[in-house]
């Protein structure tokens, strides 16, 4: 049975995610800080935040994968955190907090999966449109943001003849709590970063999980940055 290991399913796109690979008959495992609510996938308590995250994920991959046969695996670095901050306002502990959620915890949780990993696995990064270009007051976003598309193009090269495959999926706007949380839950904003799409609305938690379980099944994607924002509109 394929395993999809999901960091942050315990909502928004990583849920969404999780649902339709559980659909499709994977094991799907989640380390997120709170479980997910959705009923057959196998939560573990896992904060990447903090110094024993390394440690922490690698007694539970031994611990979920025991032997050492090489599995078919699906691995979504979906977690993530976004605040507001500036390159004259963070401070180092602050942004080693990001760093460790949104770039060192894909590393520990590769260097953890990918001696598991047997040929038809993927290692997908979920980054953001914020991988390619900068807003204001997003710091710590866009810089570790930027890093994951470091990271998938470095995890293509040094896999390359193992047949497992990589992506980093990029999505737009996207309607779940992290964005409505960094808008302050106002309905006029919510509004109008709706209208900065060529189709005038939200991006749909499942839109990017189908993209996500595209990817995920398809190799011919390896090494790519896959645009997912409806067609940002810039002005
Ligand atoms: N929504 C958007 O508009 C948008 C746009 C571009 C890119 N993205 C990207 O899409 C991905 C998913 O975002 P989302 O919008 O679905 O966000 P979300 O609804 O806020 O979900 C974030 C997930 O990350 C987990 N997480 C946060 N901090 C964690 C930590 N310290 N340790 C372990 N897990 C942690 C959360 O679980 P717990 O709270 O249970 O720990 C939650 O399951 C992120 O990489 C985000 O950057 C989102």
């Amino acid at each position: 049975m394929p395993i999809a290991f999901i960091t942050g399913a315990s909502k928004g796109i990583g849920l969404a995610t999780a649902r339709q690979m559980l659909e499709a008959g994977s094991r799907v495992i989640n380390f997120s800080r709170s479980p997910s609510p959705a009923g057959g996938i196998e939560n573990h308590a896992v904060d990447l935040s903090k110094s024993d995250a390394e440690s922490a994920v690698t007694a539970l991959v031994d611990a979920l994968l025991p032997g050492s046969d090489r599995e078919t695996i699906t691995l979504v670095h979906n977690a993530a955190k976004l605040q507001n901050d500036t390159a004259d306002n963070l401070s180092a502990a602050s942004f080693e907090n990001i760093f460790r959620i949104n770039v060192l915890g894909p590393h520990i949780l590769n260097q953890a999966l990918i001696p598991r990993m047997g040929p038809g696995s993927s290692i997908l990064y979920i980054g953001s449109t914020l991988s390619e270009k900068a807003v204001p007051n997003s710091y710590s976003y866009v810089t570790t943001k930027h890093a994951m598309i470091g990271q998938m193009r470095a995890t293509c090269q040094d896999l390359a003849g193992t047949g497992i495959h990589t992506a980093c999926i990029c999505p737009g706007f996207t309607d779940t709590e992290m964005l409505r949380e960094h808008v302050d839950h106002d309905a006029g904003v919510l509004e109008a970063v709706s209208g900065m799409s060529a189709f005038g609305r939200l991006i749909t938690p499942d839109e990017i999980a189908s993209t996500i379980t595209f990817c995920a099944g398809n190799p011919v994607v390896n090494g790519a940055i896959i645009h997912a924002n409806l067609g940002q509109v810039e002005r």
